[in-house]
């Protein structure tokens, strides 16, 4: 395997759900670096028409812990509020992913035979864009892990940073690590290689 592709493939096996964290930032790396990070994943992230549809917001300080805050008071299963108050209280930041839904939908009308298509394009891209946050985040020496509470996040964002036809597609909550990643099993799924 040549050095550049093993050197990726490692980084991608090297991202893990870490959900024990605190909130501080690891040496030598300042939140800048995190915004850095997101806004080239953001661009370079390929998006169907290069519709370009692709939003994120980073969460620190008082706006992270108000977010967490307001899913953890309104979710209404009790067993749902661990990650809520973990994000809340043990984490330093959240990169919340949205899609611009006002693009997806110029898209559906402009090419009506993919109608159907476009709200599965966009959600690819958003995720393939998460992984990529997720796995960059990890090299900046963060733990992260992934979350879905679109909803209640999207009630709590700051309206005048995140517009109304913006969708919240994921949470990527981030902290100093504090442990390590569970062990993770992992099923045969052999894949063919065909001549
Ligand atoms: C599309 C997607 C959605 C996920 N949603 C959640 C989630 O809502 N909550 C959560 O705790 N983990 C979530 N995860 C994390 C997975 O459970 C985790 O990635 C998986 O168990 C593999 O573990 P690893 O991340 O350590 O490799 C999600 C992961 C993916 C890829």
């Amino acid at each position: 395997m040549p050095s550049k592709a093993a050197q990726f493939l490692e980084t991608l096996a090297a991202r893990r759900t870490i959900y024990a964290l605190k909130p501080e930032l690891p040496a030598n790396v300042e939140l800048q670096n995190v915004r850095d990070a997101v806004q080239e994943i953001i661009k370079h992230t390929p998006t169907c028409f290069n519709s370009q549809g692709n939003r994120a917001v980073i969460l620190t300080g008082e706006s992270h812990k108000c977010v967490w805050d307001h899913v953890y008071k309104t979710i209404p299963i009790e067993a749902y509020k661990t990650r809520p108050l973990s994000a809340r209280d043990e984490a330093l930041g959240t990169v919340v992913f949205l899609v611009n839904d006002a693009k997806t939908k110029e898209m559906q009308e402009a090419f009506p035979a993919w109608s159907d298509l476009f709200p599965e394009f966009v959600a690819h891209s958003s995720g393939s864009a998460q992984i990529s946050a997720w796995t960059a985040l990890e090299l900046l020496g963060f733990g992260a892990h992934l979350q879905h509470f679109n909803e209640l996040v999207k009630d709590a964002l700051p309206k005048d940073t995140v517009k109304e036809e913006w969708k919240v597609q994921g949470q990527l909550v981030f902290g100093l690590p504090v442990t390590g990643p569970i062990e993770k099993s992992f099923m045969e799924n052999e894949v063919p290689l065909l001549e």
